[in-house]
């Protein structure tokens, strides 16, 4: 029998979970021996991987998070731990490691595939939804649906009490999350990485609907324009003339009882993945696109920055 072995690397996703439950179930189903790492390549560098068994799985497909950890490691960009971690799966005869998470674990993983050759499968993972190469990234879907329920609850102050809610969403430099969010939850305003943007080109048309009897506004901001939100609150207040409140949704985003498109998605990357490394695929990351799943080499979907949908994109020039 063969090993395997897989470890969730950076932010967590909801989704993580499913991907552990099904990773236990097919290895099983495929005469594999399946193990987690925990705590990402931190605990590849402490050894801490053990066999994992159905038991170990059983009811966590509800829960967001991950039932093994994650972690950024900083040690595994050393080649002296990378050596420690390849020593630890060669003691337990693992030469076949799966991957949940972004392009910094996978350019790590690259990294140790040229130096020891554990084959190794990527599956993107991360709410940012920024992995070139892919459209869809494990977790994003859990993620919009927290943020337009936390939306439609903004809203029902908002509209209460004549205000402007300027809401912050995650993306470290990535306007995704913004953009779908405020394309669905009829926001008045948003501002995001990928377009500059000037605050006086609102001015006339806000006061406008103001006059005309607007009683609310909602601004969706994303993170990643690295401007404090509280100026965008203060421009409402001083220059529109409305009160207004700034509300970070921040990691509430990244947990959350996993939606049934992540719980499929979880458990077809993982099907897909692990299909892969028993045909002999050495490196690769599994990405999904309109035509299905396709695996890309690792400089391909880490070598570029992840360029948002331009369709998407003229819908909020319009
Ligand atoms: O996982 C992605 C992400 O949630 C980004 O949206 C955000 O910028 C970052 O991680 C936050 O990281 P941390 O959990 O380390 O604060």
């Amino acid at each position: 029998m063969n090993n395997i072995a897989i470890l969730c690397s950076g932010g967590d996703v909801s989704g993580m979970n499913p991907a552990l439950k099904q990773f236990v179930e097919y290895s099983l189903e495929k005469n594999l021996t399946p193990y987690f790492i925990y705590d990402g390549f931190e605990g590849l560098i402490d050894n801490e991987i053990k066999k994992a068994s159905y038991c170990d799985v059983a009811g966590i497909i509800t829960r967001g998070g991950t039932k093994i950890g994650s972690a950024r490691s900083k040690r595994f960009m050393k080649k002296k731990f990378r050596q420690i971690a390849k020593d630890n799966l060669k003691k337990l005869n693992i030469d076949m490691l799966i991957v949940l998470g972004g392009d910094g674990s996978f350019r790590g993983m690259d990294i140790f595939y040229k130096e020891h050759g554990i084959k190794f499968c990527g599956i993107p993972s991360t709410i940012d939804n920024d992995i070139n190469g892919t459209d869809y990234c494990l977790g994003v879907d859990t993620a919009l649906n927290i943020i337009k329920t936390s939306i439609d609850a903004i809203r029902d102050t908002a509209s209460s009490f004549k205000r402007a809610f300027v809401v912050e969403i995650m993306g470290r430099d990535c306007g995704y999350l913004a953009l779908i969010t405020h394309l669905t939850s009829g926001s008045e305003l948003c501002l995001i990485p990928e377009i500059p943007y000037d605050l006086k080109n609102y001015e006339n048309e806000f006061k406008k609907q103001i006059k005309n009897g607007r009683r609310y506004f909602i601004a969706i901001v994303s993170e990643g324009i690295k401007q404090d939100s509280q100026i965008i609150a203060d421009w409402f207040e001083n220059t529109i003339g409305i009160e207004s409140r700034v509300s970070i949704l921040g990691h509430i985003q990244r947990g959350g009882n996993p939606t049934v498109k992540d719980r499929l998605m979880a458990y077809k990357f993982i099907v897909n993945a692990i299909d892969e490394l028993l045909q002999g695929t050495k490196e690769s990351i599994i990405c999904y696109e309109e035509k299905g799943f396709n695996f890309k080499s690792i400089k391909e979907v880490t070598s570029t920055t992840k360029v948002l949908d331009k369709k998407l994109l003229e819908y909020l020039k319009n």
